[in-house]
Formats: structure tokens, C-alpha cells, sequence
């Protein structure tokens, strides 16, 4: 597959190059002002690096440094202490040796063991670099006192060549994790650890990274977050050093003999899984190889804190981590699971009011309309354009979407523009406001960070001097929200562009700021002159009507990044050794395989420093996370009972107490509709249910075809948004028609299982369990489901097959438990799947326009009826669908509340059971919900059914019985239930004589 490269990523690639050949400013002409000063495109040309992996001349720090010596092993409460000293002089390789090292190993909870490993003497100056300060992100702790005799894991040492560690499953006597063979290397820029693995090792997480769910062992994942845009294997806008280790034993004989996943080709043997997690509480920039039989993991700074989560299954792993690392997340309002329309070029308000009409007159669900950076005067944040988007204008339609219970979003980015000194005219209070209370970053020098963005030249809000040092970012940050919420009453706010990025290596210069607004140095997709054309994938030139349409887009879409142009660059590397006594801030001497290379290209550099003086190097993955928590707690000041939606693109571990993440800037291509799930499911392990991609894709331009699968993939996704750059064809899902009938299939399947969604959805934000789940995690003894990326479950209840291949009309897919008597049902038809064996591989129809979606036998799935919005789906009847198991039973449950309070006043949970002969419906809790019970179906019944009894009476019209599929349908349940279905248990019965 070709790589890709994001839009914007590529024009500024493309500026590095021709910055060789030109050092000079030039103008140009700018869609949004006059001649405007356009940034010289070497602006964003960094030092030519090599990645330390990718470089012959590189040293393995294996090779040289030799190590630490355990001693002063004290027996402490729930642990061990020790001093560790280096032996010999060091390597001093990659970084300053620390001498002296203290090793902490803590039974922290019956399922936790953490170990760290952290410089024995820490100084005022280097402990914010060392040592991640707890108050910013938080650090687990000891739970139970008296969990270490609880525990199933064991840590034991050796000195022997030089201070290793294991840790082991007593249980099954199986070493998880072992440094023996390896020499710890601990400097102030580089640490280096790791373990063997066994062979074939099934490994999930260590995101954020577009690559299927199970990563491969010839991979190395770079963790720098970056402004990229979704480059397979690259480092992207996450940073989730947490990885999953899954074991698969065959069972049988005396003993469990292991069997790594792509060998256990006996489908008729048993097997069983454990699950444990490694999660290294480090921000900074890192690097994690994957190799052969090894994992090694190098950290430009930081401690050695992991946390060993015991398992044993995936989803106690998930939720142990959430629990005491990273916080839950937070619930959703309900409406944020409705259809949300966006894309990168809407004019004005006019042209927002035209798609909101084209939703309806199709009769397409639309639930929000959110607009990109062109709602902003000249790309700057809390202020309309006043001519496309005025305030009065934009207040009229938002407030008659509101009528409609539709919701408006828009975009706000991370940099703020700094106004031109020189022109009076110029002003921009928002920047004026920030710097009076000391919000921006600086210079080494202790004048203002000066960076691009679209806007021109920007400064950037300095979160961590509002935590240490008391300025007033977040105070300003939040009072911007609210100012601009009394113009424009949005419902949400979508948080962009916060890895930090910046158009320029360095500060671009605090006196360059009379050039302001500058233009980047590269055209922005959709201006004039800017025609870099891309046809859908697989597109038919011949397609005369389809290719004029496409030929009309002016587009910026990327082409494929050219592999002559990258070898040309540089037979020269900026390479750096260790300084006695210092670091090296921009260039350290360790280069991570950073996508840009430099790690100041197109971020802001690492020696932009904070209030208090702490700098980038070490915060840099922190940017992207503080602007949640900021926006998160602004949106609390605004409406201090209602919960926050946010959606953000840089996030760290922990972002997702505050918001959701969409995948980024992805393509209308099908590759990335099948890397949407994998991402998807990486986010479930990184405790963000609320995930989505852009639906169609972002860059490029999708066809007929690719858009209707897509719609149809994405109704499954908690976060349901179809996004599209600028200059690209419209992709809204009226614009084909035959998009516009799968889309209302998908949808209507979507919003009937609103309530299971939510209550799914409710369960992730309660207990940590995931939302959307690989079929190896609900199905963990099934050694050929490791790899299974192309379905996925809906919760418990819901199995999604969808077809992601041009031009096929059936998909492959797996039946995952029918081995051990799970039942499958077809959502459409309501048969169960029979002939199906373990682990088989099976060919299902799906025609375009069909995605093809199963129940699992053994859930009550609770419904309501699919309407254009959400609040009036909400206000629908309810129906329940039971789907019975093999053993003739099924249970369920249904979460309700007000759909929009942070702190509920009233909550009810209906808990659901069935039989072969009936279904009972208890509610426990004091929400009152009017809404009738109008449909029952039971699936999977043994024999035909003679009569229906609901609450004691015979109910003696309204159900029938397809003696076929064993299916009975029981809608006469209305007149029973008009003060609401839920007011009291319910009781359902049938008999078969
Ligand atoms: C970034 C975002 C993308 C957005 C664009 C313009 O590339 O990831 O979603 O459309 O900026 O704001």
C-alpha cells in the first residue's frame, strides 16, 4: 500500500524540501486578507537526523554499558527496596549515567505490582524531569495493605551479570515479564529496559499508532506525539505507553503446555488465555522495539514506573488500569451518539443551513452540524468571520437547530494568534486577555514562544505554568469559553492541532510578529492554485459523470510521499553526544524515529519553556492532554451540571476522564476504513470508548461505493461523525443515492439500539468495561481470534461483520463461541446461524448497501424506535428483543437517566431475564420514564408457542409465531404499559401446549 502522508503534513514536507533552494521570504495572495507575508517555507526545515534505529553507525547500548549492582535489599511493608549503583565507569552513551538509582517494588492491590526504578538524588533543578509530578498526572498508589500473600504475581531479582528482574504468574508458573540478559541503562536522556518474549508473542496496545490490533514483532513504536496526520506505523497525536500481553495454553493431559496464537491451528483442541498488562508511567518522547522474542523500551527521560496488571482476562486488565492509573470515562450526553455531519470547507451559514435542510429533506438522521476553522476570522479562535459566519446569523440558526433538538460544534484550535504590533487595527483581545494573566509559553530567554499556525504567527497557552506556577491560563482559557458561548450557543467543542503544532523550527521570532497575519508556507487544501488532484481509489476514468465531478474539485489531496525526493535529502545527520552535566534539549543524542525527523518540525520545539521554567523536552506529550482537562473544566463553568462533550486529537493516558478522540486525518481509501477498527479497539484499551473516525474519509476523495460501506461501518462506532478536508468532493451521505439507503439502513439499526448503546456505553463509564470489543476478549479461549480486526463486538450483544474490500458483495468472517455452543443470530432475519464450526472461516452475503450484524444468544437487547433525532428517538416506545442461547436462557439490562445530567438526580437500572417461558423486567431506581413497551421479540425458542400472558393476563391478540425461525413477536404489550414500561416489574410468560 502506498504511504500517505497528511494534507497539511505533506504541503509543509513538500516547503521543507524547497526550503533548500529558497531562503527567502515571498507574497502571496491569501483567500482571507490582502497581500499577506507568506512564511518562508525553510521556516519549518529542522536539522537533518538520522533515527538511532534506522542509523548503521548507531551503537546498541547492550554492547557498552554494563549495568547496576543490587543492594540494601530492605523488606517493606507490601514490597522490597533496594539502592542500585552502576558498575564500572558507565557508558555515558546516550545521555549522563546516573550513578546512584533506587529500586521500589510495591504489592499495590491483590491484581497491581509496580516497580521503579528512579535516581537515587533527585535536585530541585531535575526533578520535574525526573520525576512526573503526581499533582499533574496522577500516580496509583497502595490500595490494599494486605495484598501481597493475594497476589498471583511474583517478583524476584538477580545480580547476576548485573541487576535484572522477573516477574511470574504463580499460577501457572509463567515468567511475564525479564530484564535477565540485558543490562539496565539509566542516563538523564535515555533509559533503556526490557524483557524476552515468547516466541509469536501476542501483543496489543503502545498506541497511537495506525497498524492492525495485534502488533507485530518487526515494529518499532515511536511515542512523540505529532501533527502528522494517520501514517501507517507512525508516531501520530497519542501517547499510550501501555501494552497487553495475551498467553494462549492448550489444555489437556496433565499439564497446559503453551501455544502461541498463529500455531494453534487445532480448532478442535482447548485452549485457554490469560491477559496481563505493562503500563510505563512515562510522558516522555519514547520508543518501544518489538523484535523477534523481545521487547525493548527507550525513554528519553523520566523513571522506570510500571505497573503490572495480573488479569487475567483482557477486560480485568482494562479495568484495573482505569481504575487506578488513568480514571474512568466520563458519561456522554446522549445526544453526542447521534449522526454528526462536519467537513472542512463550509462557507458560511448559509451553506451549514442548506446541508441541515438536504439531511432532512432525504430524511437522513442529523444530530449535529459542526463547522472547521472557516468559521473563524482569519483562523482565530472565539471570534466569527464576520462577513461568512456572523454572530446574529449564526445565533438564528443555531437557535432554530436547537428547536429541532439538533446540536452545533465547532472547532477550536490549540495556538493563539498574536496580533501585529504595528497595526492598530489588528487586535485580538483573546491574545491580550491571555497575556495579562502570563498565559503563554516562552523563549529560553524569557520572552514569548512564538510559533504558526493557520492564523499566522501564534503563542501557545502554557498549561503547565498554570499548575505550578499559578498563572492564569485556565482562568482566561475558560473565560474565553464562556464570552464566546454568548455569542454562539454550541453544544460541544472539538480541541484540534494540540500536539502542539507549529509551523516553524524554533520560535519564529518575536520580531517577525509586524509581519502579522502571515500565511503558511505552504497553499491550504481548497485555495486557489492549489490543484493537487486525487481520483477515489479504484475510480473509473471512464466514469465520465463521476470523473467531471472530480475533476471540478480543487484539491490539495496528497499523493504518495516520493521515496526519491526523501533519499535526496541529506548524506549528512546532525548527530549530538552527551555534555558532562547537561542535557540536550533540541537534539538529544538518542533520535527517536520521529515521522518529521526534527523534533522541532511542525510542533513547538523542545526548549520552549514554561512559566516556572520547566521545558517541552519534558512535557511535550502533556500539551494535548492539559487542553482537555482546560476545556473540560471551562465547559464546566459554563453549564455546571450538564457533562462536557469534547473531542480531541492529542491525548495522552488519562485524556479520557475529559474527552473523546477521533482517528485524525485519515483517507478515502479502504485501507483506512479497515484501520478505523483496529484504532478503534486500541482506544477500548486505552479506556476511550468514545472513539469514531472521519467517516468516508479525510483526505482524498471517496466514491459512491467506499462512503456507503463506510456509513454503514461507523453507525457502529460510539462517535458517528462524517468529516471531509477542504477542496475535496462532498461526501455528506445525500449526495449518491445509494448512500443515502444505506446510510438510513445503518442508521436505523443504530439509533433502535440507542438504549444498548448507552447502557454499554454507561457500563464503560462505571466499571472500565469496553464498549467496542475484538471478538479475542468476549472470546478469550479461541487462540485464532489474536489477530481478528476486521469485526468487532458492540458490547456484549452485538456482532459486526461489514465488508471492506472494493467491489465484493460477500464478506469472510468468524462465529466466535460456536465451538463451545454460543448461538449466533441474524439481526435482519432473526434465524440462527447453524453448520458453523470452531474457528471457520464463513462466507456471508453483503450486497452493497447490506452490513451484516448478528446477536449473540444469552441478551435481552433493550430498544427503542429509530427517529430523526435523538431526543425523539428517546421519546419512542420501547421493544425488547431476547435472544435466547443454547440453553434456552438470556439477560440483559438497561441503564436510564436524563440523558444530559453530570450528577443524575434520578437513575434506573432495568435488569432483564429470560427463559425458555418467559421474561422478567426489573427495575431498581427513581427515574420516571413514560414511554410504553410496544414490542417483545423472542428469539431461539424451542417449539411453537400457544398462548401470552403479560403481568397475569392473558394476552389474547397481538403476538404471532414464525414457527420457522422459532421466532415470537408479542406487540399488543402497549395497552399494559401506558404509565410506562418500567414502573414496575414485568413479567411476560407463553406456554407451548
Ligand atoms: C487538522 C484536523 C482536521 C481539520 C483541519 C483543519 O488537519 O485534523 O480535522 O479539518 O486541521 O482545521
Amino acid at each position: 500500500m502506498a504511504r500517505r502522508v497528511s494534507i497539511v503534513f505533506l504541503a509543509a514536507l513538500l516547503g521543507w524540501f524547497a526550503g533548500v533552494l529558497s531562503q527567502s521570504p515571498t507574497t502571496t495572495t491569501d483567500t482571507r486578507a490582502d497581500t499577506v507575508f507568506t512564511l518562508p517555507p525553510n521556516a519549518d526545515v529542522g536539522l537533518p537526523v538520522i533515527p538511532n534505529i534506522q542509523d548503521p553507525l548507531a551503537i546498541d547500548p547492550q554492547s557498552v554499558c554494563t549495568g547496576y549492582k543490587a543492594s540494601k535489599v530492605r523488606n517493606v511493608s507490601n514490597g522490597i527496596t533496594a539502592d542500585l549503583s552502576l558498575i564500572g565507569e558507565g557508558c555515558n552513551l546516550y545521555g549522563n549515567d546516573v550513578k546512584d538509582l533506587t529500586l521500589v517494588v510495591e504489592y499495590q492491590a491483590a491484581d497491581r505490582l509496580h516497580v521503579e526504578i528512579m535516581p537515587k538524588y533527585i535536585g530541585k533543578e531535575n526533578s520535574s524531569w525526573f520525576i512526573l509530578p503526581g499533582e499533574l498526572i496522577p500516580k496509583p498508589g497502595v490500595d490494599d495493605k494486605d495484598c501481597t500473600s493475594k497476589s498471583d504475581l511474583a517478583f524476584s531479582w538477580s545480580n547476576r551479570p548485573s541487576f535484572s528482574f522477573n516477574v511470574t504468574r504463580k499460577s501457572t508458573g509463567d515468567v511475564l515479564f525479564t530484564t535477565m540478559g540485558a543490562h539496565l541503562v539509566y542516563e538523564d536522556q535515555f533509559i533503556e529496559f526490557g524483557s524476552s518474549l515468547p516466541e509469536n508473542y501476542n501483543l496489543y496496545g503502545l498506541g497511537e499508532v495506525i497498524h492492525g490490533l495485534r502488533l507485530g514483532n518487526n515494529l518499532t513504536r515511536t511515542l512523540f506525539n505529532a501533527d502528522v496526520g494517520d501514517i501507517i506505523d507512525a508516531n501520530i497525536y497519542g501517547h499510550h505507553p501501555i501494552y497487553y500481553d495475551t498467553r494462549y495454553f492448550k489444555v489437556g493431559g496433565k499439564s497446559e503446555k503453551l501455544t502461541y496464537a498463529p500455531k494453534a491451528t487445532d480448532k478442535s483442541a482447548k485452549y485457554k488465555s490469560y491477559t496481563h498488562g505493562v503500563f510505563n508511567r512515562n510522558v516522555h518522547n519514547q520508543e518501544v522495539l518489538l523484535k523477534e522474542s523481545n521487547i525493548t523500551w527507550r525513554a528519553l527521560g523520566g523513571t522506570i514506573d510500571l505497573y503490572f496488571y495480573e488479569g487475567p482476562t483482557q477486560d480485568k486488565v482494562t479495568k484495573s488500569y482505569q481504575r487506578s492509573a488513568i480514571g474512568l470515562p466520563p458519561m456522554q450526553q446522549l445526544w453526542t451518539f447521534g449522526f454528526h455531519q462536519c467537513r472542512w470547507g463550509y462557507k458560511n451559514w448559509k451553506e451549514l443551513q442548506s446541508v441541515v435542510d438536504s439531511f432532512k429533506k432525504f430524511e437522513i438522521p442529523l444530530e449535529t452540524i459542526w463547522t472547521d476553522i472557516d468559521y473563524m476570522n482569519q483562523y482565530r479562535n472565539f471570534e466569527n468571520d464576520h462577513v461568512q459566519f456572523p454572530y446574529g446569523e449564526g445565533a438564528r440558526f443555531i437557535s432554530k437547530i436547537h428547536d429541532n433538538n439538533q446540536h452545533y460544534i465547532p472547532i477550536v484550535d490549540s495556538a493563539i494568534y498574536i496580533p501585529n504590533p504595528d497595526n492598530a487595527s489588528d487586535g485580538y483581545p483573546t491574545y491580550d486577555r491571555g497575556a495579562k494573566e502570563n498565559s503563554f509559553m516562552l523563549n529560553p530567554d524569557g520572552s514569548t514562544y512564538i510559533g504558526a499556525v493557520w492564523p499566522g504567527y501564534t503563542v501557545y497557552p502554557d498549561w503547565l505554568g498554570a499548575l505550578f506556577n499559578s498563572t492564569g491560563t485556565n482562568k482566561w482559557w475558560s473565560s474565553e469559553i464562556s464570552t464566546y458561548h454568548e455569542k454562539i450557543k454550541f453544544d460541544g467543542i472539538w480541541i484540534d492541532m494540540s500536539e502542539v503544532s507549529s509551523f516553524c523550527v524554533g520560535s519564529c521570532g518575536s520580531k517577525n510578529t509586524i509581519l502579522n497575519p502571515v500565511h503558511p508556507s505552504f497553499k491550504l487544501p481548497g485555495e486557489p492554485g492549489n490543484k493537487i488532484f486525487d481520483y477515489p481509489e479504484g475510480f473509473n476514468i471512464t466514469n465520465a459523470t463521476e470523473a467531471a465531478s472530480a475533476s471540478a474539485a480543487a484539491s490539495s489531496q496528497s499523493a504518495a510521499a516520493s521515496p526519491a525526493a526523501t533519499s535526496s535529502i541529506s548524506a549528512l545527520y546532525h548527530r549530538t553526544t552527551p555534555t558532562p552535566g547537561a542535557r540536550n534539549i533540541n537534539w538529544p543524542p538518542y533520535t527517536i524515529n520521529n515521522f518529521a525527523g526534527d523534533l522541532g518540525v511542525h510542533a513547538v520545539s523542545p526548549n520552549a519553556t514554561h512559566h516556572g521554567g520547566t521545558q517541552e523536552y519534558d512535557f511535550h506529550n502533556v500539551f494535548g492532554h492539559q487542553i482537555l482537562n482546560a476545556t473540560y473544566h471551562a465547559l464546566l463553568d459554563l453549564f455546571p451540571t450538564k457533562r462536557p462533550f469534547i473531542i480531541g486529537r492529542s491525548q495522552l493516558f488519562g485524556s479520557s476522564k475529559w474527552a473523546g478522540h477521533w482517528g485524525g486525518d485519515n483517507y478515502s481509501l479502504w485501507s483506512y476504513m479497515f484501520f478505523s477498527i483496529p484504532q478503534a479497539l486500541s482506544y477500548s484499551l486505552f479506556g476511550f470508548p468514545m472513539f469514531g473516525v472521519d467517516t468516508c474519509g479525510f483526505a482524498g476523495n471517496a466514491d459512491m461505493e467506499l462512503c456507503s460501506r463506510w456509513m454503514q461501518l461507523s453507525a457502529f462506532f460510539p462517535f458517528y461523525r462524517n468529516h471531509n478536508a477542504a477542496g475535496g468532493i462532498s461526501q455528506e451521505p445525500y449526495v449518491w443515492s445509494e448512500v443515502i439507503k444505506a446510510s438510513k439502513i445503518a442508521m436505523k439499526i443504530r439509533y433502535a439500539l440507542l438504549p444498548y448503546m448507552y447502557t454499554t456505553f454507561y457500563l464503560s463509564h462505571s466499571t472500565g468495561s469496553t464498549t467496542m470489543r475484538a471478538l479475542a476478549w468476549d472470546f478469550p479461549d479461541e487462540p485464532w481470534l489474536a489477530n481478528a480486526d476486521r469485526q468487532f463486538l458492540l458490547g456484549d450483544a452485538v456482532l459486526v461483520t461489514p465488508c471492506l474490500e472494493q467491489g465484493a458483495t460477500t464478506v469472510k468472517g468468524l462465529f466466535p463461541g460456536v465451538g463451545s455452543g454460543t448461538v449466533w443470530y441474524d439481526w435482519y432475519n432473526l434465524s440462527a446461524i447453524t453448520g458453523v464450526t470452531a474457528g471457520q472461516n464463513v462466507t456471508i452475503d453483503a450486497p452493497l448497501g447490506h452490513i451484516p450484524v448478528f446477536v449473540k444468544g444469552g441478551n435481552v437487547v433493550p430498544l427503542q424506535q429509530p427517529r430523526m433525532t435523538i431526543a425523539d428517538t428517546r421519546k419512542s416506545s420501547w421493544s425488547l428483543l431476547a435472544a435466547l442461547d443454547g440453553k434456552g436462557k438470556a439477560g440483559g439490562g438497561l441503564y436510564l437517566d436524563d440523558g444530559e445530567s453530570l450528577v443524575p438526580n434520578a437513575t434506573t437500572w432495568v435488569d432483564f431475564s429470560a427463559t425458555e417461558t418467559s421474561l422478567k423486567a426489573v427495575p431498581s431506581g427513581n427515574f420516571t420514564d413514560m414511554n410504553m413497551l410496544a414490542n417483545v421479540t423472542i428469539i431461539g425458542l424451542p417449539e411453537r408457542v400457544h398462548g401470552v400472558q403479560f403481568d397475569g393476563v392473558e394476552v389474547k391478540s397481538g403476538w404471532t409465531m414464525d414457527g420457522d425461525s422459532k421466532v415470537l413477536t408479542i406487540t399488543g404489550l402497549a395497552a399494559y404499559t401506558v404509565d410506562g414500561a418500567w414502573n414496575k416489574e414485568r413479567n411476560l410468560s407463553w406456554r407451548f401446549e
